[in-house]
């Protein structure tokens, strides 16, 4: 066990206590950056985990639900490779429609339509006339007028010399808000393309394929996106989205879960080669979460998404055993933890290692020039990889952990492995985790706490008494139980512990980041959205406030509060690039309370002074209909180098200064 080491030095000597308020001090004048504590650069980041509609229907921009027909009854019961495509055959027209596998584009994405088109009818009835079908997306596509959509599909000839379709984006009423039209002439599997431009926009659009020559052909992989996805990358991610991940600055991104990554019994463990190259190629899969994961967002996307937007990737992989809570009430399969057999884990760890080479290896390596081939032949400079995820800790468990562990250490010793410690803050998985991690030395550990905002106000000082001489926390999730201001207050009070303890903690991420409005398999979430538009969270306010307001090294003896207040938390850090002295003060209560800052240390401060505040009452949160009720204020606030500030009500506030 880490917590409550006899050698645990503590770094400043003297308490001083004046008028009953206090702080930790230290003799030093002239404070710089290097007068302070250094802590871990990479403090706050984002976890994402395709949970919610987190992927597939959210972040990632493909409109065309179950684009490849593989929708499964073991995806979600009902569903199958019909599933959100309606088959339409206007103008008398008429036809057949069958799924079939034989010959596919590709092994991984086997299922495919069969169109047979015996009649198009006349067009004078209803302006167009075929045979074909309408998929209306994610509940409904969000078209806008005069922007670029981008149409492709993969036909392959069955007994004829050319087919003609006509492709189209139309409103409920089915009138057409664009349209283009493609004449195939293969008889190999072949990708066409259409540009589709609306002129007008509409919330509930969907898309038609008809075609409109006699025959029989083959139908996959069906695709629509927008052309202004998030940095007009091809294959994408929703612009909105995006945007509001990059304005919270992380340090790092963790990915692709949560207990994605273990999955529902081994053959639903998250295999990240299953989601590189053509997404034509690309293996979907069931998603423990009830519904189904294309891998259209995968490792090549989650890696340049990190790129884009200047956090640190941090994959993480299975450890070859299974989720242990697969089969509760939406996880349809349910085995429980299933270790690879050990025969099978050489290939297993090879595995592992060739991520790293796809990540970092030479555009001549192997892999190196697969990520090459997708576009990137830069290295991605991975650093972290994240073994298992809050895994039962199994004596199978252990030993493939072990092994992977090892391997990776000896052949990467650049790369920094991050262990799991099960999925609570205590309990028996705790301190086995904690116990090999130790005795392995494993540099940092994944911990994960779910629990009452209570909870947090009674343990921020839980980092305190960590042995700094081992492993390193990465608090992976975490989250207090609920979405109102109060559970947000909580985790900001709860996160100046974190900062006063970056020495020891290295990374911390809130958890789970996106939820689809109607879709939620998690109600606590940092943000939510729905086709049109996204509510954050007064928890994403806090998140925000800290991420985008990160230092490098921490002072104690800044802010001072009545000792006895325990609703008073504060930290105050320093960001040696560019100087800045960064205040962040909470108070968990109903009442205003005064925190007293000394800033006579610090050189040359800038009275200029930016103040960003989050406040209201405890009970508020945000909703799609109001979603501006808890929100940041910012202003312009006068430093000097002694002053009081009055906390208000169950607030956040933030004050950066600068100093020469
Ligand atoms: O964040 C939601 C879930 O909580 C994650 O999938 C899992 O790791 C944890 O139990």
């Amino acid at each position: 066990m880490n917590k409550k080491s006899s050698n645990h030095k503590i770094r400043f000597s003297r308490v001083i206590v004046l008028c009953g308020f206090c702080f930790l001090a230290t003799t030093s004048v002239a404070q710089t950056a290097r007068d302070g504590k250094k802590i871990s650069s990479d403090l706050f980041g984002l976890f994402f985990e395709d949970i919610n509609y987190a992927a597939d229907g959210g972040l990632y921009a493909e409109m065309v639900q179950n684009r490849s027909f593989e929708y499964s009854p073991q995806d979600h019961g009902g569903w199958n490779s019909y599933s959100y495509w309606e088959y339409i055959s206007p103008g008398f027209s008429y036809g057949r429609l069958s799924v079939e596998t034989n010959d596919p584009i590709h092994l991984n994405n086997p299922h495919y339509m069969v169109f047979e088109v015996e009649n198009v009818g006349n067009v004078r009835f209803t302006g167009i006339a075929g045979v074909g079908f309408k998929n209306p997306g994610f509940d409904g596509m969000v078209v806008k007028a005069n922007d670029n959509y981008n149409f492709s599909m993969f036909v392959r000839h069955l007994n004829n010399e050319s087919i003609s379709f006509h492709i189209s984006l139309q409103n409920p009423n089915g009138d057409i808000l664009a349209e283009s039209n493609i004449s195939s002439t293969s008889n190999d599997w072949k990708k066409y393309k259409a540009s589709l431009i609306p002129s007008e926009s509409c919330d509930s659009a969907s898309l038609v394929v008809l075609a409109t020559t006699k025959g029989k052909f083959a139908l996959d992989v069906v695709s629509l996106f927008p052309e202004k996805t998030f940095k007009n990358r091809p294959n994408g991610l929703r612009a909105d989205l995006a945007q509001v991940l990059a304005d919270m600055k992380p340090n790092f991104i963790r990915f692709p879960g949560g207990c994605l990554v273990h999955g529902d019994g081994l053959g639903n463990m998250y295999r990240w080669k299953n989601t590189i190259g053509p997404i034509e190629q690309r293996k979907g899969q069931r998603n423990i979460w009830n519904y189904h994961q294309t891998g259209g967002l995968g490792y090549f996307e989650y890696f340049q998404f990190c790129e884009d937007i200047g956090a640190i990737p941090v994959p993480v992989l299975p450890a070859a055993v299974s989720c242990q809570n697969s089969g509760g009430t939406w996880r349809v399969g349910g085995t429980g933890q299933k270790a690879l057999p050990m025969e099978e884990m050489q290939e297993y760890i090879q595995e592992v290692l060739d991520l790293i080479e796809w990540a970092n290896g030479p555009a001549t390596s192997t892999w190196g020039a697969k990520r090459a081939a997708a576009g990137h032949p830069e290295s991605f400079k991975l650093e972290y990889v994240g073994i298992g995820n809050e895994d039962k800790m199994t004596p199978e468990f252990q030993e493939r952990f072990k092994i992977i562990y090892e391997t990776v250490k000896t052949e990467h010793p650049e790369i920094t492995m991050i262990g799991t410690v099960g999925p609570f803050h205590s309990g028996e998985d705790f301190e086995k985790g904690w116990e090999l991690a130790n005795d392995l030395n494993i540099p940092v550990i994944d911990e994960h706490y779910y629990t009452d905002p209570d909870w947090f106000i009674a343990n921020q000082h839980r980092y305190d008494s960590y042995d700094r001489t081992k492993s390193k926390v990465y608090l992976g999730e975490y989250a207090s139980w609920g979405n109102k201001l109060r559970n947000a207050i909580a985790e900001a009070y709860y996160m100046t512990g974190l900062e006063r303890n970056g020495d020891i903690v290295q990374m911390a991420s809130y958890a789970p980041l996106l939820a689809k409005k109607g879709f939620t398999q998690w109600t606590t979430d940092l943000i939510f959205f729905d086709n049109v538009s996204i509510c954050l969270t007064p928890n994403y306010y806090v998140q925000l406030m800290f991420s985008a307001n990160q230092g490098d090294y921490y002072f104690d003896n800044v802010i001072s509060k009545n000792e006895k207040d325990t609703t008073l938390a504060a930290s105050c850090v320093m960001d040696s690039k560019t100087n800045d002295i960064i205040l962040k003060m909470v108070n968990f209560s109903d009442k205003p309370k005064i925190m007293k800052v000394n800033l006579s240390n610090f050189k040359n401060i800038v009275p200029e002074a930016k103040l960003t505040v989050l406040t209201g009452d405890a009970d508020a949160e945000n909703t799609f209909k109001n979603p501006n009720n808890i929100i940041p204020e910012k202003r312009d606030f006068k430093a000097s180098r002694k002053f009081e500030y009055n906390t208000p009500v169950m607030s956040l506030t933030v004050i950066r200064i600068k100093s020469k």
